[in-house]
């Protein structure tokens, strides 16, 4: 890890997910108090970040200013109630002349906005990709300008979070983990279980493509990318799959459930991004899952790897139903492993020791180290398990219980 942060994936919420420009003080306040009061605190879910739109510009000194009609008592006013509540406070600014809702970009000013977000009191920066005035497209250009605000916020001598938004292109998982603590693996994802979009038409087999700037990606088809590099996270610099969209309303809840599973197990930053302040139980029970979360958060942080995959061809008009099993390593020996139905039909899955211990595979080092195991289903009292589409479980080690093969045989099904 460059500035030692994100030892294990980042928690918090941001504001663009459920109100893109909408946002204020008040927003920021409200917010932060939920986070306190449901618990998310407690939890884990510590930084607290202000996504596009804040900005009204540089003043006559250069230095950035925020609008004072959104936020009248500044920033260091905000990050000090954040702080008095023991949360962290995250900003974002941009690899260009301008962000992507066109306020003013950090592109030649690093330095000086380094400085300005370090005064602030800000402890995290999410650092987009619009308008680079052309310096993308070649993986060397991308990494040095984003190199040059890593170095700006570590001469500051602040601890800085820095969460890179570069939406995949010039191949971030391959540069990136002795930049920042995250960078993004695709376009902005889309509150959509699995329908392309017309921004986003790809499917879950050409999902790779799924990365041009202003694209919009369904979770299936950000899982099925990042699918391909799950190895590329490690502590202190992890593939962001973008912000959740957990309670915002486009998926049903076992969607969500998947949504949260897979971003748990393949140690994804996990950003809340819907409003807190509507929370409903469903949703609060998702977000709140302690064992999921600790799947999230586990000290090994070795993400999941994706073992199989097949098509079954029996998703609604969009033809993209599939079945997946995933495994990973846990700590203590332990073993995680997910069963994922996105096709629209009860399906009865079996996961072998074989297809979890597979070692052929990516990221194929898993050792089978017991023949017994106890098996605890991370969801169970959580939502329905009969109407569940991923079932995520964790199988625990030395035990002595007699069975050698798991016991699964989980219907799972979508929609
Ligand atoms: C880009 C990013 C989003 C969000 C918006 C803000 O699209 O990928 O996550 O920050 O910009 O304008």
């Amino acid at each position: 890890a460059f500035n030692g942060l994100a030892i294990t994936p980042q928690m918090g919420w941001n504001t663009w997910n459920a109100f893109s420009c909408d946002i204020d003080e008040r927003l920021i306040l409200e917010t932060a108090q939920t986070i306190v009061e449901l618990g998310f605190k407690d939890l884990g879910y510590h930084y607290v970040v202000i996504d596009d739109c804040w900005s009204a510009g540089r003043n006559s000194t250069g230095h950035l200013q925020p609008d004072p009609n959104k936020f009248p008592n500044g920033m260091d006013f905000l990050s000090d109630k954040l702080h008095s509540m023991g949360l962290g406070m995250g900003m974002y600014s941009d690899a260009g002349s301008l962000t992507c809702a066109r306020f003013e970009g950090s592109l030649g000013h690093e330095q000086i906005d380094a400085q300005t977000f370090a005064s602030w009191g800000v402890d995290y920066l999410k650092y987009d990709n619009c308008f680079n005035e052309g310096q993308s497209g070649t993986p060397l250009i991308t990494y040095n300008r984003y190199k040059t605000m890593a170095t700006a916020l570590n001469a500051t001598g602040r601890p800085i979070l820095y969460s890179i938004c570069n939406w995949g292109e010039d191949y971030p998982w391959k540069w990136a983990q002795t930049v920042g603590n995250s960078w993004r693996m695709s376009g902005d994802i889309f509150d959509t279980f699995d329908k392309p979009d017309a921004r986003c038409p790809c499917t879950g087999e050409d999902a790779f493509e799924c990365q041009l700037p202003g694209w919009h990606c369904s979770m299936m088809n950000i899982l099925n990318k990042v699918a391909l590099f799950p190895e590329k996270g490690v502590p202190g610099a992890w593939n962001d799959m973008d912000m959740l969209e957990v309670g915002n309303g486009g998926m049903t809840d076992d969607e969500y459930v998947v949504h949260f599973s897979m971003w748990a197990a393949l140690k994804s930053p996990l950003i809340m991004g819907n409003d807190l302040r509507k929370v409903n139980a469903q949703t609060l029970s998702i977000l709140s899952n302690p064992a999921v979360l600790a799947v999230s958060q586990d000290p090994l942080s070795s993400p999941a790897f994706q073992r199989w995959r097949y098509y079954v061809g029996d998703k609604d008009e969009y033809g993209q139903g599939e079945i997946q099993m995933w495994s990973g390593d846990l700590s203590g020996g332990d073993m995680l492993v997910v069963l994922l139905n996105a096709g629209d039909k009860n399906r009865n899955m079996n996961a072998t020791l074989a297809d979890i211990f597979w070692d052929h595979g990516p990221g194929g080092t898993a050792t089978q180290v017991k023949q017994a195991w106890d098996v605890y289903d991370l969801w169970a009292n959580r939502v329905d398990n009969a109407t569940a589409n991923a079932i995520i479980a964790a199988a625990k080690a030395n035990t002595t219980a007699p069975d050698n093969a798991l016991p699964f045989g989980y219907n799972a099904t979508a929609n």
